[in-house]
């Protein structure tokens, strides 16, 4: 080729990085690499082989972990937690600091190391991968450095076991860990088996920075190792991976106390408006599905085009497809690496044979190089129903649909069992955030895509998960409150006396609050409630499945509550604490009657104490512009969860309704509560209150009945979006296990003097983060 054939053609030449030192690290290892375990890297035991994907040459012989290897870390990383706590925010900084400046100065190895073991194209990452798990250690180091000062009273979890995927193997490692130690806990991190290399090059700098032995040990394996990390002495559990091993997960935590957040799957949509630059669009997408090969958790894998500009739209991204460059991923030139592993790649060759059938296939022409290549693909003409459509592909494979109004992008869009990241491109700033909120998303992109930092909350909704990463968010999931409430103590009911005698003719019989109506319980029985003194108070309705069905979906009805104002939602909840004032002696003397003791009065004032609480809150828990070293902000909007299922406290029956009630009213939730199995009257008076309150219907909704029954009841409906036990602990593993369902988020715990604090208020809200360009 001539000078003149190069200017004809552009077509660029090889430009190789050299893998000489990250294979001179491996052969200094012997390719034989044991675990990091308690600041040493142990001998190799039964070994797997860890592949250059693009070659298939064997790198490294990694070991597969046993049963008294993950002890071993587990043990390492209790002993040590301790001291690394007490060290101090400060001096974990240092180290923090210490990992971050060392990772940028073997920033090339670990780049090779990354490219050889996963296939990832080098200039990703040596320019995305790296720089951003060292900016993870960088920022975390600050949060160390802060904690005593911006998060008094929080502790660390303790010892927690990390489980990372295979697509970015040191930026996850980096996620998981750099949050986790700046905060005081020590980590057991398995890497996934396809990729072990870098997090073993961690461990060396680990001891090159001097980390206290213990504080972060690296076990490598498959998934039985991932599930003997799951079933050890740990604290929390994080995982990223697949939806399928993320509801495994949440299942055997399950009533475990384990802490855990799962970043799971997604199908991301990919929204272009006919007013969009188009050209930024497609170079956008080809950063949003050609990325790491398409395979991203967020990755924008769902195209949907506004059906005037669809035709040119395809055309012009076909024309690019055409000039993406496939091949050996040390190549800096190279656009598109392979894939994984050679199992990686019949799922998705075995996915787009069966599915494109449906579709129109698109693929630049050309040979593909020997190894786990596979080509850009485009595949239009898909109904949204059709699989491809929805399942997660994760792979170089997008599929596009078209739409014809804003309303219809958001349906297609939203018409996913997943809910991570959306891309919405829009010249139209007034369009593009009236769309940006209304998307089922942990993460929006407006005009933009796959943008991350360490700044900025990450993670989703419905089946991608729960938990953020990332951000001061994200500390929540690896620390807690140092003084947490004791979990409620059961309490039986007033027997009935052994010559039961009514003094009050009249039917008693409360009913139960639904739609803003009483409502007969479905199964036609009631049961009756007496006083400590034996006298016949009422019967309240043993509700069931179908109540709580009923429940349910007059709190979907009342959707309009989570686009209210939070100024509007305080006013109705000082106007609840009004009226409840005015009949407080009402109140207090039901609950002294019910218990039996003299605690009335006092319940009722801290239940109006919590309800001025709440209302205060609910205009002022804001959210935040993060500040995040690319083109644009970072907002952090706190919104509400959904339908919140709560199960009361069983003691307390007015203050322990108040606590669940009032912080997922404020934050714009709707609720299904099952009120004190002991004191249900308490809270079916309540209703009258409400009533009186303009709290619209389907707000709150009321359902008694035994405990048990109902929560698991609430636990498996799928449009319930979490469920809170402030019931007794003997419940949460029932609830816990029922959630695996559609992976709804838990939250178990002890209300002490009541719901108050910020803990609630984030139990009561999702951080959705949209990036907006910003400034120049
Ligand atoms: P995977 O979910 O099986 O693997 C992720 C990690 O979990 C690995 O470290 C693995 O060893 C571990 N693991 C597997 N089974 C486990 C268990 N029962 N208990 C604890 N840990 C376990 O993902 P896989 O099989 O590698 O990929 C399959 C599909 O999952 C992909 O095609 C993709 O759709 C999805 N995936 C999603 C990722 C994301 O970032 N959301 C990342 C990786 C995969």
């Amino acid at each position: 080729m001539n000078i003149q054939d190069i200017f004809e053609s552009m077509e660029y030449g090889p430009a190789p990085e050299s893998d000489a030192e990250a294979q001179a690290w491996l052969e200094g290892r012997g390719r034989s690499l044991g675990h990091f375990i308690n600041g040493t890297f142990t001998e190799a035991g039964t070994v797997f082989e860890s592949r250059n994907p693009a070659t298939g040459a064997v790198l490294a012989k990694v070991t597969q972990a046993n049963g008294a290897d993950v002890t071993a870390a587990v043990t390492a990383a209790r002993k040590a937690q301790p001291r690394w706590a007490a060290l101090g925010g400060h001096k974990r900084a240092r180290f923090l600091y210490a990992l971050a400046r060392l990772l940028q100065k073997h920033a090339r190895l670990f780049a090779v190391l990354e490219t050889l073991d996963n296939g990832k194209p080098i200039r990703e990452s040596r320019d995305i991968d790296i720089p951003l798990a060292q900016r993870h250690f960088y920022y975390h180091a600050g949060m160390a450095q802060l904690m005593e000062e911006e998060l008094p009273g929080r502790v660390p979890l303790g010892v927690c076991g990390q489980i990372i995927p295979w697509n970015f193997p040191l930026l996850m490692l980096a996620w998981k860990v750099a949050p986790a130690i700046a905060m005081g806990n020590t980590v057991v991190l398995k890497p996934a088996e396809y990729t072990p290399l870098t997090a073993l090059l961690f461990g060396q700098i680990c001891q090159e920075a001097g980390l206290p032995a213990g504080v972060v040990n690296i076990v490598t394996g498959d998934g039985a190792v991932g599930e003997m990390i799951v079933g050890a002495e740990v604290d929390k559990i994080a995982f990223t991976g697949s939806t399928a091993v993320g509801r495994a997960i949440r299942s055997a935590t399950a009533g475990s106390g384990k802490s855990l957040t799962l970043e799971l799957g997604g199908k991301s949509p990919y929204i272009v408006f006919e007013d969009a630059d188009l050209d930024s669009a497609i170079e956008g997408l080809v950063d949003a599905i050609w990325f790491n090969q398409g395979q991203v958790c967020c990755a924008g894998s769902r195209l949907l085009v506004q059906e005037g500009i669809a035709d040119r739209f395809h055309t012009k991204l076909k024309a690019r497809m055409d000039r993406l460059r496939i091949g050996d991923p040390l190549d800096k030139c190279i656009d598109v690496g392979a894939l994984v592993d050679p199992v990686q790649l019949d799922t998705v060759t075995r996915l787009v044979t069966e599915g494109a059938k449906q579709g129109d296939l698109y693929q630049p022409s050309g040979t593909l190089p020997d190894g786990c290549f596979y080509p850009p693909t485009l595949i239009t003409g898909l109904e949204p129903a059709d699989t491809l459509m929805q399942e997660e592909i994760f792979g170089p494979v997008l599929v596009s649909t078209t739409f014809r109004t804003p309303a219809e992008a958001l349906e297609i869009a939203n018409n996913t069992r997943y809910g991570l990241a959306a891309s919405v491109w829009s010249e139209n700033v007034n369009l593009a955030l009236d769309i940006a909120p209304k998307l089922t998303a942990g993460v929006v992109w407006v005009n933009s895509t796959n943008l991350f930092d360490a700044a900025a909350g990450f993670g989703g909704v419905r089946e991608s998960g729960f938990g953020r990463e990332g951000g001061w968010e994200g500390l929540l999931a690896y620390t807690r409150a140092g003084d947490v409430p004791a979990r409620a103590k059961p309490v039986a009911p007033c027997a009935a006396p052994a010559d039961p005698s009514r003094d009050d003719p009249l039917d008693r019989t409360a009913k139960m609050f639904i739609g803003g109506k009483q409502s007969r319980p479905d199964s036609g029985y009631s049961r009756a409630i007496w006083s400590q003194k034996g006298v016949l108070l009422g019967h309240v309705g043993e509700g069931n499945r179908k109540d709580i069905r009923n429940a349910v979906e007059a709190a979907s009805k009342a959707a309009a509550w989570a686009g209210t104002s939070g100024h509007l939602r305080a006013q109705i909840l000082y106007y609840v604490a009004e009226n409840l004032s005015a009949r407080a002696a009402e109140f207090a003397r039901r609950i002294d009657d019910l218990t039996g003791k003299k605690g009335g009065k006092a319940e009722v004032e801290a239940a109006i104490d919590l309800l001025f609480t709440h209302a205060a809150w609910a205009d002022k828990f804001d959210g935040a512009a993060k500040g995040v070293p690319l083109r644009g902000l970072a907002l952090a909007v706190n919104e509400p969860v959904g339908v919140i299922g709560a199960i009361c406290p069983p003691d307390r029956p007015l203050l322990g309704l108040i606590s669940a009630m009032g912080p997922a009213m404020a934050m714009g939730n709707r609720v299904v509560l099952v009120p004190s199995d002991a004191f249900p009257l308490v809270a079916t008076d309540f209703y009258q209150v409400l009533e009186t309150s303009d709290v619209p219907a389907g707000v709150v909704n009321i359902v008694t009945g035994g405990q048990g029954s109902l929560s698991a009841d609430i636990a498996s409906h799928l449009d319930v979006d979490a469920v809170w036990n402030l019931s007794t602990p003997d419940l949460d593993q029932g609830i816990e296990a029922a959630s695996a369902g559609n992976l709804k988020r838990t939250w178990c715990a002890g209300i002490g003097g009541g719901t108050s604090g910020r803990e609630v208020l984030a139990q009561a809200t999702e951080v959705r983060t949209v990036w907006v360009p910003y400034g120049e």
